[in-house]
């Protein structure tokens, strides 16, 4: 084989190897370093450099093979440098070549022929030099001949076209991060107006102080208990605070009132699940189905809640979590006209209300998730956080939840064998 032929396959080789190397998705520095050195052997140099060039400024050096870690400390390229190497042929980038007008090489002729290059090749692409590939001479100490050039053209704008690659993908990386940021903040924003949202509805009623509040936690712990995907529990942590919104719209003095309610002041009361959903359905909430757990919070499984009388099947599962953690939170807080129930007494009422007023399955849920807090299986104590230290304490407790426990999944499993 001629031996022209055989370096041109050789080359034909390295270009390859040069593609596969900038086509892999590996360290970036190492990518250039490995195509400098496929460079340098190609055409067998001594030294060699790639300079990284992201518009007027210093220059950053990201690849050397045999020069000194100082040697090319302190390049800077201005407008004027960055035009001059655009449009230029490759044997004016010839450092001895004081005819070209280079600006970049006038001003550092000196310093690069002290460390031996002899070639400042630009890597082009779309119009803009992305670095320089400095070159030292042929180890034969022969000249570059025109292949070479060619050679060196071709592979200075594959590593050229590597570097601008790497540049777009960062680029990228940096505003999927600042997405990431803004959509952070923005759930933030949402979270903290949702729960400003809750104060205020919560201050307008001054017998149930942090109601909505608690309403929400309790909903949250309930799904998680059920094995809900950690969207859908910030989901219903929100329909929480915000199920009671509706009676910003219901005089203060029939909120407020401190015993039972006429007929006209209750149906002007129980107005406030739909005028919640007329607040809360315009509003593009980043979770599902909030408005209609707002509307259906005081719905029952019998069918006798309000306001549309829906029956099990027809109300939205998150519905019925809330309406549980809604009725848990005023059966033990105390109210100006009654003290808060005893745990018994609540437990009592929650296994009554299973099947008529509440879910069986939800209620055996919650009860889960007291146990689990009462007997310690839990990071952090925050049920009994809401409740007050003393009110969980007593073996019985753990008694009356295990029972409970047991009969609601009992019958729950006798109706699905029926
Ligand atoms: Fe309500």
């Amino acid at each position: 084989m001629e031996p022209s032929t055989q370096k041109l396959i050789h080359t034909f080789g390295a270009l390859a190897d040069l593609g596969q190397e900038i086509a892999g998705t590996g360290d970036f520095s190492e990518m250039v370093r490995t195509s400098m050195h496929l460079l340098l052997g190609t055409l067998a140099l001594r030294r060699g450099a790639v300079i990284e060039c992201s518009g007027p400024g210093p220059l950053r050096c990201v690849a050397l093979w045999g020069l000194g870690d100082q040697a090319l400390k302190g390049f800077e390229i201005d407008e004027a440098g960055m035009k001059s190497f655009l449009g230029c042929e490759i044997a004016e980038s010839l450092v001895r070549n004081t005819s070209t007008g280079n600006v970049f090489l006038s001003r550092y002729r000196d310093k690069l022929t002290g460390e031996g290059i002899e070639l400042v090749v630009p890597m082009v692409v779309r119009g803009e030099v992305t670095g320089l590939v400095l070159l030292g001479g042929k180890a034969s100490g022969e000249e570059f001949s025109n292949d070479d050039f060619e050679t060196i053209r071709a592979m200075a704008r594959h590593i050229g076209v590597g570097i601008h690659t790497h540049r777009l993908l960062e680029q990228l990386a940096q505003r999927a991060e600042e997405n990431r940021r803004l959509y952070d903040d923005l759930r933030t924003i949402y979270r903290d107006t949702v729960r400003a949202f809750a104060a205020a509805i919560d201050i307008k009623d001054k017998y149930t102080q942090g109601h909505s509040e608690r309403v929400g936690k309790y909903s949250e712990i309930i799904a998680r208990e059920l094995g809900w995907s950690e969207d859908e529990v910030e989901g219903i942590q929100i329909a929480g605070y915000l199920h009671d919104i509706g009676k910003l719209i219901v005089d203060r003095d029939i909120i407020n009132a401190p015993y039972h309610i006429d007929a006209k002041s209750s149906s002007e009361l129980n107005r406030h699940p739909n005028a919640g959903y007329e607040i809360l359905a315009p509003i593009r909430h980043p979770y599902a189905d909030i408005p209609f757990m707002a509307k259906h919070h005081h719905e029952r499984l019998d069918g006798r809640g309000y306001p549309d009388g829906l029956t099990d099947q027809q109300i939205p599962i998150g519905a019925k979590i809330v309406a549980l953690a809604d009725s848990f939170d005023a059966m033990t807080t105390d109210r100006p006209y009654r003290r808060r129930r005893s745990f018994e007494d609540v437990v009592v009422d929650l296994r009554e209300s299973s099947g008529t007023q509440f879910d069986g399955k939800v209620v055996a849920a919650f009860a889960r998730a007291i146990l689990k807090e009462v007997r310690g299986e839990t990071k952090d104590r925050r049920i009994t956080k809401m409740l007050g230290k003393d009110y969980l304490e007593g073996e019985h407790v753990q008694t009356l939840l295990t029972d409970l426990i047991t009969d609601l999944e009992g019958s729950h499993a006798k109706a699905q064998s029926l």
